[in-house]
């Protein structure tokens, strides 16, 4: 666990805990405190959104955590001109999505491909930006899902020795290293991919069952598209490079969810 050991937890968990422990962090603490103030203001008033403020956090470097502007790779509908034909330059585009559907859902901030592309780290956690999206076992993965997700042959011999590979997933830690049985910690999300038992159940089952709701299916079985396992491992998070050590709580986070639950104008 010696890599992973090298993440700031604090940080890939959430920065609920960089507002909760300052201790934790090493950041500047005027930085965490203007944050702050900015978190406050966003719960305590209904502070009408602009585009003109979203617009600019398309234009601005680090505006959501460190990393290059979103309209730096994402200023064209064609997909040849742009990753994903996504154009995030004009209130047009950012409503248009690209071909993996609406980035945005007007009045739902987690509708679209919005919220989990900016929060989501592609496994296994610190994987490169650049890695191929297709190797054999994102294939295998993808096809056995599309087949019914079955204890199958294929399953036995191919995705289940995946999860337990070093390298498989283009990473340099297994899948198992980080989620190996039902119990958080040491297993993140209590997601166990020793099993076929373990990968159909998903994840959070402990946690979810306290509140009295099933666990987090990542395999809908016929639907790899909609299978957070398929996604986790083909989807980089945004701004393409970011760290997974970086925190997902921005306050523009908050700011253009707030926009979009708010109707997402384009005035
Ligand atoms: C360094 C280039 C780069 C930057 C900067 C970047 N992206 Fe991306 N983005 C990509 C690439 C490449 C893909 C497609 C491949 C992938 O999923 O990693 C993508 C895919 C996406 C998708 C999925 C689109 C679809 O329809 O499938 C969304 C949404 C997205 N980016 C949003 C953003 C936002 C918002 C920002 C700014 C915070 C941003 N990106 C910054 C390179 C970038
Ligand atoms: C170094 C540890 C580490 C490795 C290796 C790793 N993961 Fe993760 N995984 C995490 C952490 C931490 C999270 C939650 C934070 C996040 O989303 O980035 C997570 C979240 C997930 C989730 C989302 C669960 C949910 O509730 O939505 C899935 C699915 C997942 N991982 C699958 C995989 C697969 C498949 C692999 C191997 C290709 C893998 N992970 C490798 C640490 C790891």
């Amino acid at each position: 666990m010696n890599k992973l050991m090298k993440l700031s937890l604090a940080a890939v968990l959430g920065s609920a805990f960089a507002f909760n422990a300052p201790a934790i962090a090493s950041e500047d603490e005027g930085m965490e405190d203007a944050q702050a103030a900015v978190m406050h203001v966003l719960e305590n008033y209904d502070i009408p959104i602009t585009y003109d403020y979203i617009s600019m956090l398309m234009r601005l470097p680090n505006a959501f955590g460190e990393g290059a502007a979103c309209i730096v790779c994402h200023t064209s509908n064609d997909p040849k001109k742009s990753p994903a034909g996504l154009d995030l330059s004009s209130c047009e585009g950012i409503k248009k999505g690209g071909t993996g559907g609406a980035m945005i859902t007007p009045g739902k901030h987690t509708g679209g491909t919005f919220r989990r592309r900016m929060r989501d780290n592609r496994m296994p956690l610190g994987v490169r930006f650049d890695t191929a999206s297709d190797l054999p076992a994102i294939m295998d993965l993808k096809k056995w899902i599309a087949d019914g997700a079955k204890n199958d042959a294929n399953f036995k011999q191919k995705v289940l020795p995946s999860f337990k590979s070093e390298t498989a997933f283009g990473g340099e830690q297994a899948c198992t290293e980080c989620h190996m049985s039902n119990q958080e910690p040491p297993s993140f999300h209590e997601l166990d991919l020793t099993s076929y038992e373990g990968v159909m159940l998903g994840a959070d089952a402990v946690a979810k069952a306290a509140e009295g709701l099933p666990p987090v299916k990542v395999v809908i079985p016929g639907d790899p598209i909609k299978s957070k396992m398929y996604l986790r491992v083909t989807e980089n998070r945004m701004p393409g490079g970011i760290s997974a050590s970086e925190g997902r709580d921005h306050p523009n986070m908050h700011v253009m969810f707030r926009w979009i639950d708010q109707g997402a104008s384009c005035n």
